[in-house]
């Protein structure tokens, strides 16, 4: 099978990317599942964009800085949200159906650490389906195939030249493309508590890093502070749109969580509001939203209301039970600002790629915004290179090591104990124990592994196993703590770590002072083509 660009994954980057691409390219979507299961098809909160007279780009730039806590690239925030207006405008005007106020106009909602109210949604709280729901409305021209799950880039000559391909009965394909890119999302279902969907277990983290591209700031995760707590289990997320219509966390004696908390308080910062919840279920409380003082909830949150009813949660009670859990990756595949990766050929968008943007802890309703305004911009870069690229002449990839003779962990056994020992809080101590627990299941084998015989369970299994084994190296080593990493061990930020990026990459890890300042439309680093 051949095409110009192969697109891995169909959240809203990919989406966004397949629509704003020539309609003289082919273009071919490979997705695991289904159009509609995806990280962004379940997100609830919405995009954040600078619309109203009292707000503007720059106001959204330093809310996004703070919350990053300067981790951030600042050339890249200032462009995207300087950009957003336009893009969403574009969006609306294509008929794109975000929720109005009685006078017809554009709804702004507001969210933690938001300086203004900016965020706008679609469904009340479905924003992700919306957007998703209209964006394939866009893409008739493009081949999508479902259920196609992507094991293995192929490299040759030192560039991206195709993927391998299992579907769900084990049949096998490869295709070829002048332009790969993945957007599969985050890694979330490494975590026993987490509000992804179950289909992102880290898929083009592994396969990047397998292929030799550098992944960075793998250490840099978001725990959302409101997962809805039913049965032992995170059941779904309520909204941080909650917490914006007013809701307040309270434990079970009714005790305020956030009352020292200014300026924000219940909506500060995720991290912050995630580590004081995760103190106090520690603790022994309970925590809960307490949703009493907010009007016609079930029709201002559909999803909310839905999870909650579905899972026997009674919202009379005014109160809903609530724990932190997995929600976003601020690191990834490291990319420039035409989302290239350092392996020519091979691109990554969305969430599954490290642009800089979101630092240290992703500002509330970024994800979606960045989806869109990469995927644009890749389109643009594809657009504006494809008729100069190469057409790939040797299809031959490079031969793998036989898999590891050890059994892979039990699922459950990896999920609970990275949420236990590289979770919200993490120590010196429990981070190596978990490193020893990946090694003993052949983690950094299964790294240079021939998968070719591996079940799609199997291999689903094996990112999670490697993407694992990344964040925990990473999180071992920087020793302070920052945004969505808390080092218990080291519970300051170091002006010593400020803007310096662990980038691991398969001939080794290294750390790299990174502070980039570029114009507009170039290169990152001397190191990219
Ligand atoms: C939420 O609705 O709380 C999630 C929105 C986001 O992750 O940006």
């Amino acid at each position: 099978m051949r095409g110009n660009v192969i697109i891995i994954g169909s959240g809203i980057a990919a989406l966004q990317l397949a629509k704003k691409l020539s309609r003289n390219l082919h273009v071919i979507v490979f997705t695991k599942s289904t159009l509609t299961v995806s990280n962004s098809y379940l997100a609830q909160g919405g995009i954040a964009v600078a619309l109203s007279d009292s707000d503007n780009a720059e106001k959204h730039y330093h809310d996004t800085m703070e919350a990053g806590r300067y981790h951030n690239n600042s050339a890249t925030v200032a462009m995207m949200t300087k950009e957003a207006p336009e893009l969403i405008k574009e969006l609306i005007n294509e008929g794109c159906p975000f929720d109005r106020n009685e006078n017809g106009e554009i709804k702004l909602g507001l969210e933690g650490a938001h300086s203004e109210k900016r965020i706008i949604h679609g469904g009340g709280d479905a924003t992700g389906k919306t957007v998703i729901d209209f964006l394939q409305t866009q893409i008739n021209h493009v081949t999508v195939m479902e259920n196609m799950t992507v094991y293995e880039l192929i490299i040759s000559e030192n560039r991206c030249v195709g993927v391998k391909v299992k579907g769900l009965d084990g049949h096998t394909i490869q295709a070829y493309a002048e332009h790969i890119v993945i957007a599969t999302g985050g890694l979330g279902q490494i975590y026993s508590f987490t509000s992804s969907a179950e289909t992102v277990t880290g898929d083009g983290l592994a396969l990047a890093y397998r292929a030799g591209a550098e992944l960075s700031d793998m250490e840099f995760v978001q725990f959302h502070p409101t997962l809805i707590s039913a049965n032992g289990k995170g059941v779904g997320l309520a909204s941080e749109a909650v917490r914006g219509e007013g809701a307040k966390l309270v434990t079970e004696e009714g005790t305020y969580l956030m009352e020292g908390f200014h300026p924000y308080k219940d909506l500060s910062p995720r991290h912050v509001v995630s580590q004081e919840i995760y103190k106090a279920l520690k603790e022994g409380h309970t925590v809960y939203l307490d949703i009493s003082t907010i009007d016609n909830f079930v029709k201002k949150f559909p999803t909310v209301a839905s999870i909650c009813i579905e899972h026997g949660i009674d919202l009379a009670s005014g109160r809903i039970p609530v724990v932190p859990g997995c929600h976003f990756l601020m690191g990834g595949i490291r990319t420039d600002l035409n989302a290239q990766t350092t392996i020519p050929g091979l691109y990554a968008i969305g969430e599954a790629a490290c642009t800089g943007v979101h630092g240290a802890n992703r500002l509330a309703s970024n994800s979606l915004l960045e989806g869109l305004y990469f995927g644009n911009r890749l389109a643009d870069f594809i657009n504006e290179n494809s008729a100069q690229m190469k057409k790939p002449e040797r299809w031959l990839s490079e031969v793998k090591a036989a898999p590891p003779k050890r059994a892979l962990p039990d699922i459950e056994l990896l999920k609970s104990t990275m949420m236990e020992r590289t979770g919200i809080a993490r120590t010196k101590e429990n981070l190596e124990k978990q490193l020893d627990f990946l090694k003993s299941f052949a983690a950094p084998q299964w790294v240079k592994a021939d998968l070719e015989d591996l079940s799609i369970e199997e291999l689903n299994e094996v990112f999670m196993l490697i993407c694992s084994w990344l964040v925990t190296k990473a999180a071992l080593k920087r020793t302070e703590s920052r945004g969505g990493h808390l080092r218990l061990d080291y519970p300051n930020e170091d002006a010593g770590w400020e803007k310096r990026q662990i980038i691991q990459q398969l001939k080794g890890d290294r750390i790299e002072q990174s502070e980039i300042t570029p114009a507009a439309g170039t290169i990152l680093s001397g190191r990219y083509r």
